[in-house]
């Protein structure tokens, strides 16, 4: 039996490195320790072996075992680099030129994000940028947003330990729940608390959800928020802002509809839906683009202004979702693929009159 181990295990080195794929090495691994193997009808023999000397033996065995074993993981690692070698193809010298001397092109994305902050600018509003790592109060409380809302479920959501630290947060409160934004409406305290009426912004940027990703949804995002607080704001205002911007961004050949909805910080809320002729790939008529309202004043007053005076509006909507109909793309995914051949498409696109 000692015999046929080292007999075994002499011979195994040269075997295994004629072995090139992974299918030989399955059949030379099962030649070995298979229910059929070598090694195991060695193994076999240890009811023949006198019991005096079955535990030297056993202790052979189990060193022999353990050698093929280093020999077979080696072997697996070597052809699983090599089949990886084989699929990056030939060596890349990263200090050649790149062979690609196109000028970059701007992604959709982008060009909707900066079209919408052109047109809103050109109202009055101006362009900020909130955190994506934002705490509970901020999200959800100030936003009149109880604790127990479905939309902080842990489950829709995504929070931090409770011991992580962020640049972002200088006045760290001990029972603060940080989490990544759900959506950008976190920008209106923010900016409330920083400024006072009459305020006009906008707010684009990344948002995150517990979503399962398929043509029109992902868990990561982007909305644009907007906020105009001042005093005798209406309804009709908004409603106004609307039709500029969408006459502005797709040409006269639309419409806009709002649709009685809740939202816990605006009142009324309602859902933004757009009928335009840019929706050659989406079959319904009407399709559903945001959310929007009136500032509830218990939004107001939780942050200290007196409803009686300040009015607001604000709305937030999905630039994926504006993106897809003005380009006509019918797959959420290809925004976030980064493939050149998709992009190169909106080479044509900028952000200028002729936008799209
Ligand atoms: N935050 C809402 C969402 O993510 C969208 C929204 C609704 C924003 C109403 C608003 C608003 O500013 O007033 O679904």
């Amino acid at each position: 039996m000692q015999e046929a181990l080292s007999v075994l295990l002499a011979k195994a080195p040269a075997k295994l490195a004629a072995l090139k794929t992974r299918a030989e090495f399955e059949t030379a691994k099962a030649c070995y320790v298979g229910p059929n193997g070598e090694f195991t009808a060695i193994m076999k023999q240890m009811g023949t072996v006198p019991k005096k000397q079955r535990p030297a033996m056993g202790k052979l065995i189990n060193e022999a075992k353990g050698k093929l074993q280093i020999q077979l993981d080696a072997t697996l690692q070597r052809i699983a680099e090599t089949e990886r070698a084989a699929q990056l193809g030939p060596a890349i010298d990263p200090t050649l030129p790149s062979p690609d001397t196109g000028p970059g092109t701007y992604h959709p994305l982008t060009l909707v994000r900066e079209e919408m902050s052109r047109i809103l600018r050109k109202a009055g509003f101006i362009v900020i940028e909130g955190p994506e790592v934002e705490t509970e109060y901020y999200c959800f409380d100030a936003l009149n947003t109880p604790a127990n809302h479905p939309a902080r479920d842990t489950q829709d959501t995504f929070y931090f330990p409770t011991n992580a630290r962020f640049s972002n947060v200088t006045k760290k409160v001990p029972e603060e729940k940080y989490l990544l934004r759900t959506h950008t409406s976190s920008v209106q305290i923010r900016t409330m608390l920083k400024s006072k009426p009459p305020i006009r912004i906008v707010s684009p940027g990344r948002v995150y959800r517990r979503d399962t990703t398929d043509a029109t949804h992902s868990a990561i995002f982007h909305q644009l928020e907007c906020l105009y607080v001042d005093k005798n704001v209406t309804v009709r205002n908004l409603k106004a802002l609307l039709d500029y911007i969408f006459v502005s961004l797709l040409g006269n050949d639309n419409k806009v509809r709002f649709r009685p909805h809740y939202f816990s910080y605006t009142k009324p809320s309602f859902e933004v839906d757009l009928s335009t002729s840019h929706r050659s790939k989406v079959k319904k008529e009407w399709i559903e683009i945001g959310g929007c309202g009136m500032v509830d004043p218990a939004v107001f007053e939780g942050i200290g202004y007196d409803p009686s005076v300040w009015s607001g509006y604000a709305f937030g909507m999905g630039l994926e979702r504006l993106a897809m109909i003005i380009y006509d793309i019918d797959d959420i995914r290809c925004l976030y693929q980064n493939d050149v051949r998709f992009l190169r498409q909106f080479s044509w696109c900028s952000f200028n009159e002729n936008f799209p």
